[in-house]
Parts: C-alpha cells; sequence; structure tokens
C-alpha cells in the first residue's frame, strides 16, 4: 500500500471544489493557513472516537446538530449560545428522559463549504455561479460575489477559532453546569415542549438538591459542572483541510486539525474520489453520509478504505433517505456491514432527504416528515437487532421560521417572517427540543423491549 500524505488527494478526481482562478493567492493562503495553530488536538478526536464507539455499541447516543453552512453575516456569541443552549437542553431530555449518555456534536466551527446540487443558479435570465458556502464565494447574486476568494479561508479559519474558543468556555467555564439546568430554558418558547422542559428541569433540581443533601461530593459532583463538547463540518474543501492537518507528535498520526469530526458528504462519497482519499488517513473519527443511491458494493469499498483496522467509534453511517425510503434502502446497507463485520456507528439524519420547495417559493422542510424518517430509522434498526447510535440534525437556537409544521405550528405563509439560512431550513429551538422529546421516546421503547 502506498503510503498516505495530506495532499494525496490532489491526484484524484474532485468535484463540488472551486476553480480559484488566483492561484498565487491561493498558494499564499495555504502557506499561511499551514503556519496557524489546529483548532483542535489529537486526545480530543481521540476521546471522540471513543464516545462515538460507545455509541455504536448503545451505550451512549449522538446528538450532532447546527446550521446547515456557518454565514460570516451571521456570526455572533448570542448565536453560538443559543444553539449550544437548545443542544444541551436536548441532550438533557435524552439523558434524563431515556437514560444515556449523550454525546455532544456541533455543525459547528468549520461547516462553512457546501456541495451544491447544479454548478450555476439562474435568475430572471441571468446565469451564475452557485453559492459554495462563505469559505468560497458569497450569496449575493453578481458576477463579482460568486466568484470563489482563497483569502475567504482566512476569515473562516479566524470565525472557526473564535467559535470554538467560547464553545470551550461555554463548555467547561461554569454554563454548562448541570445545576443551570432552569437557566437554559429559552426565553421566547412557550410551547408544549417548553412547559415539558421545565416540568423535568424541576425534578433534575430536585434530584441535585437530595444528591448533595445526601453528601455526594468530590469528583463525582465535579462532572456535572461542565460538558464535552465537540465540533464537526463536511470535509469539502480539501485546500482548507490539507492546510490544517497536522502530524500529532506522540503516535505520528495525522490529524485533521480543522475539528474533531469530519464527514463526507452524499455527493462525494465516490470511492476513488479525493474526498475519500483525505479522510481514509486522518485519525479522526469520519462521518459518511449514506443516500438512496449509496450501493452496499460501494458502502463495502468505503468502510475497508475509511477504517481499514475496524475500529470502533472511527466510522460513523450517517443514513439520509427521507420519509418513507428508510425501509427501502437502510436494510442493504445493515447486511452489507453486517456480512463485512464492520464495527460502525448508525446515525439518522432525517433533513437531507426531506427538502422541498413550499407552495410560497422557499425551500423547506416539513416537520412531520423529520419525526417519521427518524422513527423509521428506529423502526429498521429493532427490525434488524442493530443499533440506533444517533441522530444529525440542521438546528438552531435562534427563533426562525425555516422548517414548517410542529406543536407550535409554522405554517408555509409563515416561512418569509424570519427565513434566515444561507443554505438548507433548519429546525428552530422549538421544534428541535420537541424531536428531542420524541427521540427520548423512541430510546425509551428500546430500552424496555431490551
Ligand atoms: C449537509 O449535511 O449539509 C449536506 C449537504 O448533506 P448531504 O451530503 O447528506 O446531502
Ligand atoms: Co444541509
Amino acid at each position: 500500500m502506498t503510503q498516505w500524505l495530506k495532499s494525496n488527494w490532489r491526484s484524484k478526481p474532485r468535484i463540488q471544489m472551486p476553480e480559484y482562478t488566483d492561484q498565487a493567492g491561493l498558494n499564499a493562503v495555504e502557506a499561511q493557513l499551514a503556519k496557524y495553530p489546529p483548532l483542535v488536538f489529537a486526545g480530543e478526536a481521540r476521546k471522540l472516537k471513543a464516545a462515538l464507539g460507545a455509541a455504536g455499541r448503545g451505550e451512549a447516543f449522538l446528538l450532532q446538530g447546527g446550521d446547515c453552512a456557518e454565514s460570516f453575516d451571521q456570526f455572533s456569541a448570542d448565536a453560538i449560545r443559543d444553539t449550544f443552549k437548545v443542544m444541551l437542553q436536548m441532550a438533557m431530555v435524552l439523558t434524563y428522559g431515556a437514560k444515556v449518555p449523550v454525546v455532544k456534536v456541533g455543525r459547528m466551527a468549520g461547516q462553512f463549504a457546501k456541495p451544491r446540487s447544479a454548478p450555476t443558479e439562474t435568475v430572471n435570465g441571468v446565469e451564475l455561479p452557485s453559492y459554495r458556502g462563505d469559505i468560497i464565494n458569497e450569496l449575493a447574486f453578481t458576477p463579482e460575489a460568486r466568484i470563489p476568494d482563497p483569502k475567504k479561508m482566512l476569515q473562516a479559519y479566524t470565525q472557526a477559532a473564535a467559535t470554538l474558543n467560547l464553545l470551550r468556555a461555554f463548555s467547561t467555564g461554569g454554563y454548562a453546569d448541570v445545576h443551570q439546568v432552569h437557566r437554559w430554558t429559552l426565553g421566547f418558547t412557550e410551547a408544549d415542549e417548553a412547559g415539558k422542559y421545565r416540568a423535568m428541569a424541576e425534578r433534575i433540581s430536585d434530584t441535585l438538591d437530595f444528591m448533595s443533601a445526601a453528601g455526594v461530593t468530590g469528583t463525582q459532583a465535579h462532572t456535572l459542572q461542565s460538558v464535552d463538547f465537540y465540533t464537526s463540518h463536511e470535509s469539502l474543501l480539501l485546500e482548507y483541510e490539507e492546510a490544517l492537518t497536522r502530524e500529532d507528535s506522540t503516535s505520528g498520526d495525522w490529524l485533521a486539525g480543522s475539528g474533531h469530526m469530519i464527514w463526507i458528504g452524499d455527493r462525494t462519497r465516490q470511492p476513488d474520489g479525493a474526498h475519500v482519499e483525505f479522510a481514509s488517513g486522518v485519525l479522526n473519527p469520519v462521518g459518511l453520509k449514506c443516500g438512496p443511491t449509496t450501493s452496499a458494493e460501494d458502502l463495502k469499498v468505503l468502510m475497508e478504505k475509511l477504517n481499514p483496522s475496524n475500529e470502533e467509534g472511527k466510522l460513523t453511517l450517517i443514513a439520509r433517505f427521507g420519509a418513507g425510503n428508510v425501509a427501502d434502502h437502510l436494510p442493504r446497507l445493515i447486511t452489507a456491514v453486517n456480512e463485512a463485520g464492520a464495527k460502525v456507528t448508525w446515525v439518522c439524519d432525517p433533513m437531507h432527504g426531506n427538502t422541498i420547495k413550499s407552495a410560497s417559493g422557499f425551500k423547506t422542510r416539513p416537520f412531520g416528515q423529520v419525526l417519521s424518517e427518524v422513527q423509521e430509522f428506529f423502526a429498521v434498526h429493532n427490525d434488524h437487532g442493530t443499533i440506533p447510535g444517533g441522530v444529525h440534525f440542521e438546528m438552531t437556537g435562534l427563533d426562525v421560521t425555516e422548517c414548517t409544521g410542529g406543536a407550535r405550528e409554522v405554517k408555509d405563509e409563515n416561512l418569509s417572517d424570519r427565513y434566515h439560512t444561507a443554505c438548507d431550513p433548519r429546525l428552530n429551538a422549538t421544534q428541535s427540543l420537541e424531536l428531542a422529546f420524541l427521540v427520548a421516546e423512541e430510546l425509551t421503547k428500546r430500552r424496555l423491549n431490551a
């Protein structure tokens, strides 16, 4: 086998990546990034891998969520705090409701590059290159805005570093202390979910008071005061990924320093393509999106390439088939995994197979479809005796109106009220919490049937 090098992807076919015209500018940016510190460390990536391994065995559950695309314009401490806060609330619902430890991974601090369904976009007869995420070009519909600019990688790095810094502060600086469980309730949500959440928070508080009165102190109590929160993104812009890849001095292994976990998208998972080549050599846990066109044969080749030593927690398969389609596709992939004897962590992304255009013209996702896909995912795993290890959502802590439905219903005609996403529609805080309660129910059913 030839030795893996972080630049080997360059000799493979690449798709969904920009053609930079400013080659000198690109070289300069890559050289600059290569000198910057990595954003994450090898020990952290290994710890996440172990946690994902536990999720694969059914001893933990992955909650992965965040923006479809992080944006330079909408970057703010409040937005990061609110998404972090909803993820803590959801994790609490799952931990308390379903009695499983939750592995928390944000689609944050690096989720900037987007694959697109078409290379160009036409508006009123004018055709321009598609928007590919703030790390590449700009959303504005002008010829200049759509030119890929390598310098945007430096801004993405800076924003990712600042985001991660804030997430680290929130995770360990007291904000995520379980004793704050009441304070995470978001001010604006008055729906049923908020009421259910408050009631649960009440019971948790009582339990904590009891523990403290009973004298539970020291290291055990200390573990309740902080959380492990990890970052992840699609490893799409390989110039950025390569420039941040570093050799781990203790093991000689290679770390993608851009985030704790990286994943390969449904459009770029060709077994002989550039994206698989890059991901095959890093020590980080790797996600692989599996869609309706993923064949059992390809999956077997991909599992061999991405996890040759069959390490637990190394490979997460993120199923995204769309509501009504899970039973048509998931079984053949489960069979492929079983035949290969592969260790994987199965996760459900109920977002990307359920995107539609609403009557009002907005790209949306009906909440009911999202719920259904999650339920189908659990049902197929129950039938096969395999383990649903987690969920992957596009969501935000902001009170947006991007997905229709939910207990506090967003109607078609409400979509224009607060539609802020730069790419795909996200669940808002209330919808996210509602989904967490549903997932907790599914997990509880499994536990009781076990
Ligand atoms: C995404 O996760 O934003 C995405 C584009 O997903 P997929 O590759 O599954 O379509
Ligand atoms: Co998306």
